[in-house]
């Protein structure tokens, strides 16, 4: 394969000027965060939010071209909007500064927006990383599915996207549709995206803030996430913690409502309380607790430890009047069978951990309906 070279590619992208002022884009500073890797490219367009017809139209030019360079084998872009100065160093993290649909821009007249083809969705959250979100979230859409749903994790942990892998697809990619809508990537009968999916791994370390909400928008309004059939209910694995950017993520989705994931230690529970409030400021309605890796049951002798002081987060839930939905094990087979890319409720249907998790997921659909 010719290896393609980023100067290359930002030659190429300088014969395009801006539609309205009459330089190249990349001397304008509009092209940002130009990454490639093994022909596969990736690059955000810094852009005035006013201007987002027009320079998605020019963002489709770009890709065009850049798929002409000798060598490219991918091109993903995304619209970003960012308002302040361009000299200004990029900040860590995310949310610090908006995409646009975010805080710095007036909110869209219509409100949180709906995902078109999707009927429920259900946002999955945590106070802190590491608890076991996406391992949640991903067996419950499976559970969906058993419960004769039509299911979907929608990945939004744009710092640690774990979807990929836990849907087998590690290396899988979603194809264009031709109209501008991508399509999901299914496995287990479920569907599934993932920035994951879009973005060579460890590419997320080098997108600024602005870029990934600039990815999250166009996920949101280019997965044609109804190409199998209509869904009934639609897991977001949101990024960990209670942050700006995890707020702005909650009001441009119509939420049905939120489960909170936490582990029973006292500091997992105290930020769990963090995200209970900021659910409480959106006026999202939160549908309960989940404690997960809640007790151990030994695999020798089979007796019970309640490692981690069992029972925290069923006393939180009790304090804040909310519903506590269920327990989870800490157990080696949910660990061993997510890292294989096949959840336990697929790879061990009958265990006694997959009729937990479909216990939540019923508990939860009864709080739909
Ligand atoms: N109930 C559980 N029992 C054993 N391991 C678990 C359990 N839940 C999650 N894990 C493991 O803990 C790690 C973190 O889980 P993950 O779902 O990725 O957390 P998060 O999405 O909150 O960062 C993963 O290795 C996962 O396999
Ligand atoms: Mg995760």
């Amino acid at each position: 394969m010719t290896d393609v070279k980023r100067e290359q590619l930002l030659s190429a992208l300088k014969t395009i000027n801006h539609p309205k002022l009459n330089k190249n884009i990349v001397d304008l500073g509009i092209v940002q965060g130009l990454v490639v890797k093994d022909g596969a490219v990736g690059f955000a367009l810094n852009i005035d939010p006013s201007e987002v017809d027009m320079m998605e139209k020019l963002r489709g030019s770009c890709d065009r071209l850049l798929m002409q360079v000798d060598g490219v084998t991918k091109v993903t872009s995304v619209l970003t909007a960012e308002r302040d100065s361009k000299d200004e160093p990029p900040k860590p993290g995310f949310g610090e500064k908006r995409a646009f649909g975010g805080h710095g821009t007036p909110p869209p007249a219509q409100g949180p927006a709906a995902i078109p083809g999707v009927k429920h969705v259900i946002a999955v959250a945590s106070g802190k990383g590491g608890v076991g979100k996406s391992t949640t979230s991903i067996n419950l859409a499976l559970a969906f599915s058993r419960l004769g749903l039509k299911a979907g994790i929608f990945d939004l942990d744009i710092y640690g996207p774990s979807v990929p892998r836990l849907m087998g697809l590690p290396d899988a990619r979603p194809e264009s549709l031709g109209d501008g809508k991508i399509t999901p990537l299914k496995n287990y009968d479920i569907v599934s995206m993932s920035i994951g999916y879009l973005m060579e791994k460890d590419a997320a370390t080098i997108w600024r803030g602005p870029m990934v909400m600039g990815a999250i928008q166009q996920m949101l309004r280019d997965v044609k996430w109804d190409l199998f059939g209509p869904i009934d209910v639609l897991v977001l694995d949101l990024p960990p913690g209670t942050g700006d950017a995890q707020l702005t993520m909650v009001q441009n989705i119509r939420l049905d409502g939120a489960v909170i994931v936490s582990t029973p230690q006292d500091l997992a529970l105290i930020d769990a309380r963090k995200a209970i409030t900021m659910f409480d400021k959106t006026k999202t309605k939160i549908f309960g607790i989940i404690e997960n890796m809640s007790y151990f049951i030994c695999p020798h002798c089979g007796e019970r430890s309640d490692i981690f002081s069992h029972g925290g987060a069923c006393e939180t839930a009790k304090e804040k009047h909310m519903d506590f939905l269920g327990s989870i094990p800490l157990d080696m087979d949910i660990r061993s069978t997510s890292d294989d890319g096949k959840p336990i409720v697929i790879s061990q249907p009958e265990s006694p951990h997959t009729k937990a998790y479909i216990e939540i997921a019923d508990k939860i659909l009864e709080k739909l309906h």
